[in-house]
């Protein structure tokens, strides 16, 4: 979901950035919170409700809330579904994957993180991918410091997927934020090294690799937000809110207080 097509990138101080990871705590305290709920019973409505009710409970607000009228605060999606699940009476079952997608605005900035969960005990084949796409986010990751520029981070994610064998998905992607949920520049998960936007410290977005088994071809659902993968295969999600440093990426929806 790129930003509009000219809309100059908006660099964020380091008072700006200390916002955003205080907004991006927030987010790592909502996941832990789904997290802890996931098992085989749950609905993801009441997944959705209770991180809800955190969110606003630390100040903050859902940033899917209502977003182009999205009717939840966060994006539950299972197995085939790949990113926009909308939370509801679907209840998880043994074996199920899920990706919990979670948004937060507190003071003014956003910061956005996913990440797909086993429920129970689930395949091989389902645990390989959810490694994968974590995996494919740290590489596209580690190419994020001042100088670089967004083709280096899109083809890392892209050659590390498909040298796996995994589908990417295309069409969807990550985004600058910061004020906005979605700022320019677009995050491709996949490119030609050497191009694309330079990468210089202020930049914030979030990085969202997509995977999945077999062809990645995405689809959206009737209800107007649901993308699955069309053979039906299961797709996994991860992402989090970074903010280039030098020589460094900070993550900044990564918690480093603990959950109580
Ligand atoms: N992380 C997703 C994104 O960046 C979540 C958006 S869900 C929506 O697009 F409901 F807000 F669209
Ligand atoms: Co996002």
């Amino acid at each position: 979901q790129a930003a509009g097509a000219d809309m100059p990138i908006v660099l964020k101080s380091p008072a700006d950035i200390d916002k955003m990871r205080a907004s991006g705590l927030v987010v790592a305290r909502a996941h832990a919170l789904a997290r802890s709920l996931i098992r085989p019973g749950v609905s993801t409505g009441e997944i959705d409700a209770a991180v809800h009710e955190l969110i606003v409970d630390a100040g903050g607000y859902p940033s899917f809330l209502g977003y182009h009228g999205y009717p939840r605060s966060i994006c539950a999606s299972v197995n085939e579904q790949i990113v926009h699940g909308i939370p509801g009476d679907r209840v998880l079952v043994e074996g199920d994957i899920i990706s919990i997608d979670i948004g937060v605005k507190l003071d003014g900035f956003h910061a956005d993180a996913a990440v797909t969960h086993a429920v129970g005990e689930i395949s091989e084949e389902k645990r390989a991918l959810i490694e994968a796409t974590e995996g494919a986010f740290w590489a596209g990751y580690h190419e994020v410091r001042e100088g670089r520029r967004m083709g280096d981070v899109s083809h890392a994610i892209q050659t590390y997927a498909e040298t796996r064998g995994y589908g990417v998905i295309l069409g969807y992607g990550g985004h600058g934020i910061g004020r906005s949920m979605h700022e320019d520049p677009h995050v491709s998960n996949a490119g030609a090294p050497g191009s694309g936007t330079l990468l210089r410290p202020g930049m914030t977005f979030a990085i969202e690799p997509m995977l999945c088994i077999g062809p990645p071809d995405a689809i959206e659902l009737d209800d107007g937000w649901t993308v699955v993968v069309a053979s039906g295969q299961p797709a996994a999600h991860f992402e989090h809110t970074v903010a280039v440093a030098g020589e460094e990426a900070l993550i900044l929806t990564a918690a480093v207080e603990p959950v109580v």
